[in-house]
């Protein structure tokens, strides 16, 4: 296993180029089930859930090749049964669920489990595919779906905490080859479902309404191939932005997507970092103090929890009170105790980080719990007075495209070492730190 080394306290400086979004290509990789025509993605990032979901496809009968940044999936024909062992790894690998019923009449998928950051439910993942006439069952840790011919149907599909991403993805997949047409309401708004719907949109499908919460799917007897090039990766964009503005640096993020950034941008703005546009590209810079500002995460359009423990990082840093609410994911809130070992004082209360910032950072040993965690980690890391080793880095590795390239090009002084594992910092997640996003 390999541990990050960071040295702290050096702005980063320079330009960086965003990958495509990991959010987008998983689901968008899973509908390439629904034809037996080649599909060709573009602007694929190179991530560990990539390639476990290629492996995942490889194991359903499909032929998949990645060439650089270029993936070309190919499913002539599939099995209806997901490999539990491979399914088990990444819990976005359910999005297969929606397709396999589509294509082949029945699914039989493993039940993903919960993960570190919240219990994560599929209930309406099943609903919704209940409600195109699907039967579906529970059984030995799988779900088991069937139906003939899928019927398109009027679907609500708002859970406790607003819409479901996936859920939306998997019904909307689905339905793209029911009978009829399907209305989804309170769909996931996200740019991750827009881009799915443009790409499905592509191989022949009839969806209007992406990017609202009604979603329009008129059913089709058949997809075909199509090429989609893959929206750029807003959370990564968010990543660096905070990075730039935690170590006092100036960083031009080449290709974000700022129209897909504005809660973030927004209190980046609030909280006295500087956000310029110059066309495709922004630029943040900060050079004066920081101001504190509270966040709760909300589905899209509001503030994404993905970007929620990288934003904390820079409320430590900032003199005065900021209260963090996080509304979609109950337990997201691992990194809290690893960044108090930095010297941060957060304390939790219900939903809620009380952010007491202003006191520098100073490194330790820490461990990365979950992906959106270690990329807080590497932040506090970069901000912080001597060296902070990361543990679990292979969290990171399943989300972020050469992080630690990346970052060293702007000036970060960081590397892969091996780790010595008698050394790990020792925590009670332990067991179910295994299953990704
Ligand atoms: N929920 C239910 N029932 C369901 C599905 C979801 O109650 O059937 C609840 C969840 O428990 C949660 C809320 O609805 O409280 C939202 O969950 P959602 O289904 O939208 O999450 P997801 O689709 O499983 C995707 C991303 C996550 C991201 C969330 C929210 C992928 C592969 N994963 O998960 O990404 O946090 O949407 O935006 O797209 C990450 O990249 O680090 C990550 C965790």
């Amino acid at each position: 296993m390999e541990n990050f080394l960071i040295k702290g306290g050096t702005p980063l400086r320079g330009e960086v180029a965003i990958s495509g979004a990991k959010n987008a290509v998983l689901p968008i990789m899973a509908a390439t089930l629904l034809t037996a025509e080649p599909c060709v993605i573009r602007r694929v990032p190179q991530l560990s859930d990539v390639r476990f979901m290629g492996e995942i496809l490889a194991s359903l009968g499909a032929k998949v090749k990645l060439d650089g940044s270029t993936l070309t999936v190919r499913a002539a024909g599939v099995k209806g049964l997901g490999d539990y062992n491979l399914i088990r790894k990444m819990r976005g690998s359910v999005c297969i669920l929606g397709p396999l019923l589509a294509r082949s009449g029945h699914a039989v998928v493993s039940l993903p489990g919960g993960c570190v950051i919240g219990a994560r439910p599929i209930d309406l993942h099943l609903k919704g595919l209940e409600a195109l006439g699907a039967k579906v069952r529970i059984d030995g840790g799988y779900i088991h779906a069937r139906a003939r011919k899928l019927k398109g149907a009027d679907l609500f599909l708002g859970g406790r905490c607003g819409p479901t991403v996936l859920g939306t993805a998997n019904v909307m997949m689905a339905a793209a080859l029911a009978d009829g047409v399907t209305v989804i309401e309170s769909a996931a708004c996200e740019p991750e479902v827009v881009d799915l719907a443009h790409f499905l949109n592509n191989m022949g499908a009839r969806i209007t309404g992406a990017g609202s919460p009604t979603l329009i799917i008129t059913g089709v007897k058949s997809l075909h191939g199509a090429e989609h090039e893959v929206i750029p990766d807003r959370i990564e964009a968010a990543t660096f932005a905070v990075a730039a503005a935690a170590t006092r640096g100036e960083v031009v993020l080449r290709g974000a997507r700022a129209d897909h950034m504005h809660a973030v941008l927004d209190k980046l703005r609030q909280a006295g970092v500087t956000v310029e546009r110059s066309g495709p590209d922004l630029k943040i810079s900060r050079r004066g103090r920081l101001k504190p500002v509270d966040i709760t995460t909300l589905p899209y359009a509001g503030f994404p929890t993905d970007v929620q423990a990288q934003m904390m990082v820079l409320m430590t840093l900032t003199p005065g009170i900021s209260i963090i609410t996080e509304r979609i994911f109950e337990s997201r809130f691992m990194h809290v105790s690893e960044l108090a070992r930095l010297g941060a004082d957060i304390a939790i209360e219900g939903p809620s980080a009380i952010v007491k910032g202003g006191k520098p950072l100073s490194g330790a040993p820490v461990m990365a719990s979950d992906l959106r965690a270690s990329a807080a980690l590497i932040i506090a890391g970069l901000a912080a007075r001597g060296k902070t080793e990361i543990s679990r880095i292979y969290h990171i590795d399943r989300g972020y495209e050469k992080i630690d390239d990346k970052l060293r090009r702007l000036g970060a002084r960081m590397e892969r070492v091996q780790a010595d594992t008698s050394k790990e910092p020792r925590s009670g997640f332990r067991q179910k730190a295994a299953i990704g996003p």
